[in-house]
């Protein structure tokens, strides 16, 4: 089994010191917090100083883009390619629910821009949301259907790796961000995501045959130290993708800190 996965997602936030500062106290502190790996995700801009701020990189601790363009280059005005950030970066965000609502991402670009990151090497973390609470314990089958229509979690799932074959799922994550969750303070339960997350695997076993053990699905909004233990107690999630809780050092790796002490049941 893979160690879990805790992904900073910045957005557009910090200065180029305070996010230089953040890399050297994160990448410190990460060899000593075992059995997790970390993702920063800062802007890209701010890439090429991340990379030159981590102190004797730990092995547990990698960069990630927020986003990515499909093609390797082209007249694409404002858009980063992968290419640009090789060797630096091993990951990607991609379709994140700010991206899909701010910036009209569709899931056919969402599915180009997955297939393209596989394409480089890089594991793009495929964010997927509902807009509104579900109500999974008084209407299930009504709930069910809600998703699976056009716009709807499994709906983004399945179009998300339409361009993938099957053996290729195992090299992506999913993030299941419920979009009233992300930034409000008001998280999800652990219960309730992990009951999403299992219908995230269950469509994706019955559609294309994926083993459970080939999925990976993390949580993300509104994690913070206090709630990260119950997230990481549910056997459907691999790990959590933290937005504002990302931006300082010790609230950061303490989020890792007690993923690591969970996950592997200390
Ligand atoms: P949040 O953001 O942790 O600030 O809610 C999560 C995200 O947007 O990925």
């Amino acid at each position: 089994m893979d160690y879990p996965l805790v992904v900073g997602n910045w957005k557009m936030n910090l200065t180029l010191s305070e996010a230089t500062i953040l890399v050297g106290q994160i990448s410190r502190n990460a060899e000593y917090i075992k059995h997790v790996n970390i993702v920063l995700c800062p802007p890209s801009v701010f890439i090429y100083p991340a990379r030159d701020a981590l102190k004797a990189k730990p092995n547990n601790l990698y960069l990630g883009l927020q986003n990515t363009m499909w093609e390797k280059d082209g007249s694409y005005t404002g858009e980063v390619s992968l290419s640009m950030t090789r060797n630096i970066c091993k990951y990607s965000i991609v379709g994140h629910s700010e991206r899909r609502r701010l910036f009209n991402e569709s899931d056919e670009i969402v599915a180009k821009k997955v297939r393209f990151c596989l394409d480089n090497g890089i594991t793009p973390i495929v964010c997927v949301g509902e807009t509104e609470k579900f109500n999974l314990e008084d209407h299930f089958t009504t709930e069910l259907k809600r998703m699976k229509s056009s716009g709807g979690i499994l709906s983004q799932v399945d179009q998300a790796i339409s361009k993938l074959k099957k053996e290729e799922i195992k090299n992506i994550y999913f993030a299941y961000e419920p979009i009233w969750a992300i930034g409000t303070g008001n998280a999800a339960t652990g219960v309730y995501a992990s009951a999403v997350s299992y219908i995230i695997r269950n469509s994706l076993k019955e559609a294309r045959g994926i083993a459970d053990e080939d999925m990976r699905i993390l949580y993300g909004g509104s994690i913070e130290e206090s709630n990260v233990k119950e997230f990481m107690m549910q056997p459907n999630l691999n790990g959590l993708l933290v937005g504002g809780a990302s931006l300082k050092a010790k609230d950061f790796c303490k989020i890792c800190q007690i993923t690591s002490e969970v996950k592997s049941g200390k």
